[in-house]
């Protein structure tokens, strides 16, 4: 059985549909929930749902991003994860970090990968006049947002679309998109996975 941390930094909805989806015959299963916001709805979410949590608060580590770091690995290696889950973890890791962890951490951004990376996705798609939006789940590598996808799923963009209603949209494929892709990396498949577009 592969163990799973999960990293956040907010309301904990994609931790929230990986915990459950980790029962019964899945590979893998939770052991610890960490956000570096003290105050994160995800955290109440997940001692509600019996995770053990974890809070590693970047702010008093202001401009010692190492110092940030080695405290998060502190937490981590107490857990000894097979898999790190980064589900609206926003925090940019540095190639330091992230190569003690190599090939085994995954993201879930949301965007149709490579386009839009980093902050405001959204957005920028309308702004683009895209037709098409959604998510990408991907294996984390030193560069923000572009080592291997693992996984997308697309939604329309529809012609009243504002940030906030597109996100909802997108919001809802993660939740299949990201529990899929974590079942079949626990397995040791690779393989990417690809979700069909929603109807209507
Ligand atoms: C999700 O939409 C996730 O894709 C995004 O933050 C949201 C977290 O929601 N992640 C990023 O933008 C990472 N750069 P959640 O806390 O309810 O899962």
């Amino acid at each position: 059985m592969k163990r799973v941390a999960l990293l956040i930094s907010g309301g904990g909805s994609n931790m929230e549909t990986l915990v459950r989806d980790m029962t019964g015959d899945h590979p893998a299963r939770p052991v610890l929930v960490v956000s570096n916001v003290p105050g994160a709805g995800g955290l109440a979410k997940s001692q509600a749902l019996g995770i053990k949590t974890a809070v590693v608060d970047h702010k008093p580590f202001k401009g010692d991003r190492a110092g940030f770091e080695g405290a998060l690995q502190d937490v981590l290696e107490q857990a000894r994860p097979d898999i790190i889950c980064l589900a609206g973890f926003m925090r940019i890791l540095t190639e330091r970090f992230v190569s003690q962890w190599e090939g085994r951490i995954l993201n879930i951004h949301p965007s149709l990968l490579p386009k839009y990376k980093g902050l405001n996705t959204h957005a920028r798609a309308i702004d683009a006049g895209d037709r098409e939006a959604g998510c990408s789940v991907h294996q984390v590598t030193a560069d923000l947002d572009d080592g291997p996808v693992l996984g997308q799923a697309r939604v329309p963009v529809l012609p009243n679309d504002t940030p906030d209603s597109l996100a909802a949209r997108v919001l809802a494929q993660e939740h299949l998109l990201y529990p899929a892709v974590l079942r079949r990396f626990a397995s040791g498949d690779t393989t990417p996975v690809r979700l069909p577009a929603p109807k209507g």
